[in-house]
């Protein structure tokens, strides 16, 4: 196809069968609000201009997608009122002003049609043979869908919409997916010809099929009722996810990282994983993630717009959000990283270990049992079980800063602002309220006093005092 490529998607409906406070578009699939699906075949097929039409919610909508599309030539067009898909393509055509081409038309709410079928339907495009081509499948049930209206020798003559099909008109089970390919001047000739003289009242695209049919041949290309199917209620919303669910983890897979148990592996669209990495069972991984080569995460890890860095080890059960994590890394397991958190190389994190705005610098170790938040901490550094970084005085957050090498015992308090400097030792149990410089000891704990024979003085005590 050589003609330049323009795109409307459908985005302005409803959608009151989700029962949400939400547009339906906005509803999310894998992280991506549902109108990102159409929106990026769009853009894969090389469109220059892609036109979102918005109307419910319509400010909601354009800063999601706006959020969704950082620097792609998104447009948006606003139809206020709904009356009907006509109207919808109606309302881009002020954006599309000065395009002349082939205009792809989407609907926001079918998120399944791959970029192949799409690709089919621009093949079968033929402006010199007529000025359309659209999508039909096959439904065993194709209740509540417009019908293709065939003629002689099966040429395509209209599209009639089950609410005014007649009944013989509704046995026909081929049923219009409502994507098109439009030539841009008899898109608008023909809307501009429609009128709402049908059961619903409304302007319906579909009615530029017929007209298309009167100047040329309408190309038809069958695509699967799996593409084809949008969202109209939550369930189908489950149901489309689940298929979005499926292929990413496909891809992920064909790219050579193993997922060991595919069926409850949930992958955002948004993630990158490198080679040679393994996902485990019941591990999700939420929003702009970036996974590294040979890296391990263990089953029940939770990422959210986290990046892991190769050769690293996520084990089970550990929660990290908006944190980064080095090459070589240990993790977990019931690890939580909290945002801010970055793990420099080799930095082993473990059991029961909190971080938060966190920098543990390469090779330092909290093995146990820790809060490490607003922390600038190594490298090479000890953190003994217990240790807690005091970083909030009913007000305001402080930092804890400590040098290379440090050895911090078990139980230790760090009350920030506090900063300890290279090599220095702190002994186990200790209150830190002063900095404590390079190369010193440094304990706060009261002296351990022992006094002999105390026990069976005691017991014997206590003894005569219940005789008595
Ligand atoms: C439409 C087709 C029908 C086809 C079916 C496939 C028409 C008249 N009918 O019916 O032949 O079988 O899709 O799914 O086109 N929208 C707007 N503004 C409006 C109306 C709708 O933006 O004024 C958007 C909706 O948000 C939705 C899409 O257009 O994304 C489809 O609208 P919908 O009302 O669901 O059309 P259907 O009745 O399903
Ligand atoms: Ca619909």
């Amino acid at each position: 196809m050589t003609q330049s490529l323009a795109a409307v998607v459908l985005c302005a409906g409803k959608g009151t069968r989700m029962k949400s406070e939400r547009a339906k578009v906005l509803h999310p699939i894998l992280g991506r609000p549902l109108a990102w699906y159409p929106i990026t075949s769009a853009f894969e097929l090389g469109a220059q201009q892609v036109v979102a039409v918005v109307g419910h919610q319509a400010d909601d909508v354009k800063q999601a997608l706006t959020q969704g599309f950082p620097g792609q030539p998104l447009q948006y067009a606003l139809q206020a009122t709904q009356r009907g898909t006509g109207d919808a393509v109606s309302a881009a055509r002020g954006a599309l002003t000065g395009f002349n081409g082939a205009v792809l038309i989407l609907y926001g709410d079918v998120p399944l049609l791959t970029v192949g079928t799409l690709q089919r339907l621009l093949a079968a495009y033929n402006p010199a043979k007529g000025p359309l081509a659209m999508i039909s499948c096959r439904l065993a049930d194709p209740t509540g869908y417009g019908r293709v209206m065939r003629g002689e020798k099966q040429r395509v003559e209209g599209i009639v919409e089950h609410k005014d099909a007649t009944p013989e008109q509704r046995q026909i089970t081929e049923v219009n997916a409502g994507i098109y390919v439009v030539e841009s001047k008899f898109l608008w000739g023909a809307l501009e010809r429609l009128t709402p003289q049908n059961a619903q009242g409304e302007l319906y695209l579909t009615d530029i099929v017929a007209q298309a049919s009167k100047v040329g041949e309408v190309a038809v290309v069958e695509a699967p009722a799996e593409e084809t199917a949008g969202v109209n209620d939550r369930a189908e919303l489950a149901e489309r996810a689940e298929v979005i669910r499926a292929r990413i983890n496909l891809r992920h897979l064909r790219a050579g990282v193993t997922l060991t148990h595919p069926a409850s592996t949930f992958i955002d669209a948004g993630v990158e994983i490198g080679p040679e990495t393994t996902i485990g069972p019941n591990v999700s991984i939420h929003g702009e993630c970036e996974i590294g080569a040979h890296v391990i995460i263990d089953q029940g890890a939770v990422l959210t717009h986290t990046t892991v860095g190769d050769g690293a080890h996520v084990k089970p059960y550990s929660v990290l959000e908006e944190a980064v994590v080095g090459p070589r890394c240990h993790v977990g397991p019931f690890a939580r990283l909290r945002p801010g958190t970055v793990l420099e190389e080799d930095v082993h994190v473990g059991n029961f270990v909190e971080t938060k705005k966190a920098r543990l610098r390469k090779g330092t170790k909290a093995g146990h049992l820790a809060y490490l938040g607003d922390a600038d901490i190594g490298p090479g550094c000890n953190i003994g079980a217990g240790t807690i970084t005091c970083n909030y005085d009913g007000v305001n957050k402080h930092e804890t800063v400590l040098g290379s090498g440090v050895f911090v015992g078990s139980d230790t308090q760090l009350v920030a602002p506090v900063r300890v400097g290279d090599g220095a030792f702190i002994g186990a149990g200790s209150t830190i309220t002063e900095d404590v410089p390079a190369g010193a000891l440094s304990m706060s704990r009261t002296p351990q006093t022992i006094k002999e024979g105390w026990a069976e003085r005691r017991r014997k005590v206590l003894a005569g005092l219940k005789q008595g």
